[in-house]
C-alpha cells in the first residue's frame, strides 16, 4: 500500500536560499560593512526612496560606494504587480486546495516572475488569520485556522524563496479593513500564540522568511510598526528572526522614534518619518540612540549579504506568463473549486446538453480586488469563454442580467456565474471614488454576508423559469446562501480563479476533472451563527474563538463546515491508529480508499481535543491534514508526523507552551463536521499511549 506523508518537508523546503545561509560567516562580513558605513549612507538603508514606484518597484537602501544593492520590493500575494505577470487564482482559493506542494509551485512561479521583472522582495504571502469571513481582504489570506494558514504559508515562502525574498504580512492581527489606520486588535497572550501567531512563526522558524511586514493597526493600544513586544520580543527574541522588518505602506510608520526603539528596521515607502530633520530633532530630544540607527541597517543590511543580492541571477522575461505558469494557473484553479451542492447528481452535466449561462459575471474578469494585491494578466479566460471553448459555442446561449429570461425552462441546465467583485470587498483603499484613475478600487470589508441585491435579484428571477440550475459562486470568502439555495440543484464555489479560472470552471462543470477543494473557512448559515461584526469599531477583542471554533463551542451547524468538499467518486476511512508516540513527537496513520468509479482526491483532516485539561480548551482544533489523490479502488496509508507542541497549549505564568499530560481524542475525517474515526491518547509527561 502506497503511505502518503501529510506534508513532506525535505520537498517543501528544496532550493528554499533563506535556509542555507552560513549565519556567522554573514554576521562577520556586515560588522565589517557596517564599520565602513558612514551615518547617512546607514539612514538611507533605513527607509525606502520614494512614495511611487520605479518600473513598478518600490526601492529602499542601497549604497554605490560600497556596492550594497538596493531592495527591489514588488507585490504579491496572487502573482507579481508589475506590468503583466501570471494572475494566479487569490490566495484563498489555492488554500481550498489544501495543497501544499501544489502552493510551492505557485510560490516558485510567483518568486520566477518577480526575479524577471527585476524585484527582490515579494511583499507576500498575507497570512491573517480570517477571524471573520467579511474582511475585505479575505480573498489574500489563506485560512481561519493557523494550522492550515502555516502549511500552505511556508510552502509559499519556501517556493518564492528559490528566488527572490519573502515578506509574510502584516504583523500581525490585520484582519479588520475599513478602521485598519486605526483600529486596536486587543488580545491576551494565550490567544495571541496559539491562535494569531504559529503561521507567522512558522514561516520565519522553518521556512527561514527573509522579511516581515508590520501591520497597519494597533496591538493592545500600540501601533504594530512600533510594538515592541511584537518585533523585538516576539520576532526577534523568542523566535530568533535574522531577517528585516519593514513598515505597511504610507501609515505603516507612525512615529520616528518610537518605531525605531521598537525595531521596524525600514520604513515603506519613503522616508515621511525618516527624514533627516525628524531623524535630527527626535535624536536630539532623546527619543532614540545612534545605537537604534546602527541596528536597524544592520538588520537591513544582513539579508543582502546572506542572499548575496547584488549578484541575484536575473532570469529571462520570457519566463513571466510562460506555457508553465499559465498551466500552474488552471491547475491551481481546478483544484481549488469547491463542489458545495449536487442534488440528484446535476453535476457533471452531459456534454451534449444545452446550456443558458446566466449573469454579468460570466463575461467578466473577476480576478479579485482593486488593491495592492491585484495582477493585470494578458489575457484572461472569462466563465464563459471557457464554457464556450469546451462545448462549442452552438450548445451555449448566453443571458445578461437584463435579459427576458422567460426561456430558461427550455434548456437542459442553466448555469448562473454569481458572486461578488472588487465593487463589494477588497483591501480597503483610502479614496472616494468607488473606482479610481490608477486603476485601484475602494475596497474595504462587507458589512453582511448576502449578495448583492441585483444578484439575488437574478438568482430569483432564474427560479422562476429554470428546472435545472448550478450556481457558479465567485467571491473571496463565505457567502450567507439561505435565499436560493433552495433553488438551486448544484453549487460550485470558484473564488477569484485567475486568469485560466473559466476554462477550469468548464472542465469541472462537464466532468473533466473530479472537484477536489475544500472550504478554508467555515460558511454559516448567516451572520447570526457568528461572533458580532461592525466594521466601524475601533477596538476589537479577539479571543480562541472563531471559524468552527466558534460555531462549535456555540452549538451552532454551519451551512458549510471548514474543510468541506464534495466529490465525484466517494471516500472511506479506516484504521487510524498510533504509530509512535515519544516525548517529542507523534506520528498516526489512517487508510483512506477511493470507493468510487473515477480517480479523484480528497483531503483528510486530524483534528484534536483536549480532555481533562487544567484550562479551557477550544473543543477542537486542526493540527494536521494530507490531500489523498487515489484511483478508483484504491487505498492508500496516510501518515501524520506532528510535534507535540502542537498539541500544547501557551501557559502566561510560564510565558511559554506547555505540552499537558492529560488524553488527546485524535478525530480524522473529510471535515469538521463529519470526523468518522476517532482514537484517544493519553500522554504521560513521557510518551502517547492508547487509552484502553
Ligand atoms: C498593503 C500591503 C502592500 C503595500 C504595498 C499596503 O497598503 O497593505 O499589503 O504590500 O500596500 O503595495
Amino acid at each position: 500500500m502506497r503511505t502518503i506523508l501529510a506534508f513532506d518537508p525535505k520537498a517543501i523546503h528544496a532550493g528554499n536560499r533563506g535556509l542555507a545561509i552560513d549565519h556567522d560567516a554573514v554576521a562577520a562580513r556586515v560588522d565589517e560593512l557596517l564599520a565602513a558605513m558612514t551615518r547617512e549612507e546607514k539612514v538611507a538603508e533605513i527607509h525606502g526612496l520614494q512614495a511611487q514606484p520605479i518600473d513598478d518597484l518600490y526601492v529602499a537602501g542601497g549604497c554605490e560606494r560600497l556596492g550594497i544593492p538596493t531592495y527591489r520590493m514588488v507585490d504579491g500575494p496572487r502573482g507579481a504587480r508589475a506590468g503583466r505577470a501570471t494572475a494566479f487564482p487569490v490566495a484563498i482559493a489555492r488554500a481550498a486546495t489544501f495543497d501544499v506542494e501544489l502552493e510551492r509551485r505557485v510560490g516558485l512561479a510567483v518568486g520566477l516572475e518577480v526575479a524577471a521583472k527585476g524585484g527582490n522582495v515579494v511583499l507576500a504571502p498575507t497570512i491573517n488569520l480570517l477571524r471573520h469571513p467579511c474582511w475585505g481582504r479575505a480573498q489574500e489570506t489563506y485560512s481561519e485556522d493557523p494550522v492550515h494558514m502555516g502549511a500552505m504559508a511556508v510552502a509559499f515562502v519556501s517556493g518564492a524563496q528559490n528566488h527572490v525574498l519573502a515578506s509574510p504580512k502584516h504583523f500581525a492581527l490585520n484582519n479588520v479593513e475599513n478602521t485598519r489606520f486605526e483600529m486596536s486588535a486587543n488580545v491576551d497572550a494565550r490567544t495571541l500564540h496559539e491562535v494569531y501567531l504559529p503561521h507567522f512563526r512558522r514561516c520565519v522558524v522553518e521556512a527561514g522568511a527573509a522579511s516581515i511586514m508590520t501591520a497597519y493597526n494597533k496591538m493592545n493600544g500600540v501601533f504594530c510598526g512600533e510594538n515592541e513586544t511584537l518585533i523585538e520580543a516576539i520576532l526577534r527574541q523568542r523566535w530568533g528572526f535574522k531577517g528585516f522588518v519593514e513598515s505597511d505602506w504610507f501609515l505603516g510608520t507612525r512615529s520616528t522614534g518610537a518605531a525605531l526603539r521598537a525595531g521596524l528596521d525600514i520604513e515603506m515607502p519613503a522616508p515621511f518619518r525618516r527624514s533627516a530633520e525628524k531623524l535630527t530633532a527626535e535624536l536630539e530630544s532623546g527619543e532614540f540612540s545612534e545605537g537604534d540607527i546602527e541596528r536597524a541597517a544592520r538588520n537591513a543590511v544582513y539579508q543582502k549579504i546572506a542572499w548575496d543580492l547584488a549578484n541575484l541571477p536575473v532570469p529571462d522575461a520570457a519566463v513571466v506568463e510562460c506555457e508553465a505558469h499559465v498551466a500552474l494557473a488552471r491547475e491551481a484553479a481546478e483544484k481549488s473549486l469547491v463542489l458545495l451542492k449536487n442534488e440528484g447528481d446535476i453535476l457533471p452535466l452531459a456534454p451534449e446538453a444545452r446550456i443558458a449561462v446566466v449573469g454579468d459575471l460570466a463575461t467578466m474578469a473577476n480576478l479579485g480586488d482593486r488593491g495592492s494585491s491585484m495582477v493585470t494578466s494578458t489575457s484572461v479566460v472569462k466563465p464563459l469563454d471557457g464554457i464556450r471553448a469546451r462545448l462549442g459555442a452552438e450548445q451555449i446561449d448566453h443571458f445578461a442580467s437584463d435579459a427576458d429570461l422567460s426561456g430558461l425552462g427550455s434548456y437542459d441546465a442553466v448555469v448562473v456565474i454569481t458572486g461578488l467583485t472588487y465593487r463589494e470587498e477588497g483591501e480597503f483603499i483610502p479614496t472616494e471614488q468607488l473606482e479610481a484613475p490608477d486603476g485601484l478600487a475602494r475596497g474595504g470589508d462587507r458589512a453582511d454576508m448576502k449578495l448583492p441585491e441585483a444578484e439575488l435579484a437574478l438568482l430569483a428571477r432564474v427560479a422562476e423559469h429554470a428546472k435545472n440550475t448550478v450556481v457558479v459562486l465567485e467571491g473571496g470568502s463565505a457567502v450567507d446562501v439561505s435565499d436560493w439555495i433552495d433553488n438551486v440543484h448544484g453549487l460550485v464555489m470558484a473564488w477569484y480563479p485567475g486568469r485560466e479560472g473559466g476554462h477550469a470552471i468548464a472542465s469541472l462543470l462537464f466532468g473533466d476533472i473530479c472537484p477536489s477543494g475544500r472550504l478554508p473557512v467555515s460558511f454559516p448559515r448567516s451572520m447570526r451563527q457568528l461572533m458580532d461584526w461592525d466594521i466601524t469599531a475601533l477596538d476589537v477583542r479577539h479571543d480562541l474563538l472563531h471559524g468552527y471554533r466558534w460555531l462549535e463551542a456555540h452549538d451552532e451547524s454551519p451551512r458549510f463546515p471548514f474543510g468541506f468538499g464534495l466529490s465525484y467518486t466517494q471516500f472511506q476511512l479506516g484504521n487510524l491508529e498510533l504509530v509512535s508516540g515519544g516525548k517529542d513527537s507523534l506520528a498516526l496513520s489512517v487508510e483512506v480508499s477511493n470507493t468510487g468509479e473515477r480517480r479523484g482526491a480528497t483531503v483528510v483532516q486530524l483534528y484534536v481535543s483536549a480532555e481533562r485539561s487544567a484550562v479551557t480548551r477550544v473543543p477542537k482544533e486542526l493540527k494536521h491534514f494530507a490531500r489523498a489523490e487515489l484511483e478508483p479502488g484504491e487505498t492508500a496509508r496516510v501518515r501524520f508526523e506532528l510535534d507535540a507542541e502542537l498539541l500544547a497549549y501557551f501557559d502566561e505564568a510560564s510565558d511559554d507552551f506547555v505540552v499537558e499530560a492529560c488524553d488527546y481524542l485524535f478525530q480524522a475525517g473529510f471535515d469538521a463536521g463529519n470526523l468518522p474515526l476517532s482514537t484517544r491518547l493519553r500522554f504521560d509527561g513521557d510518551s502517547f499511549e492508547p487509552v484502553p
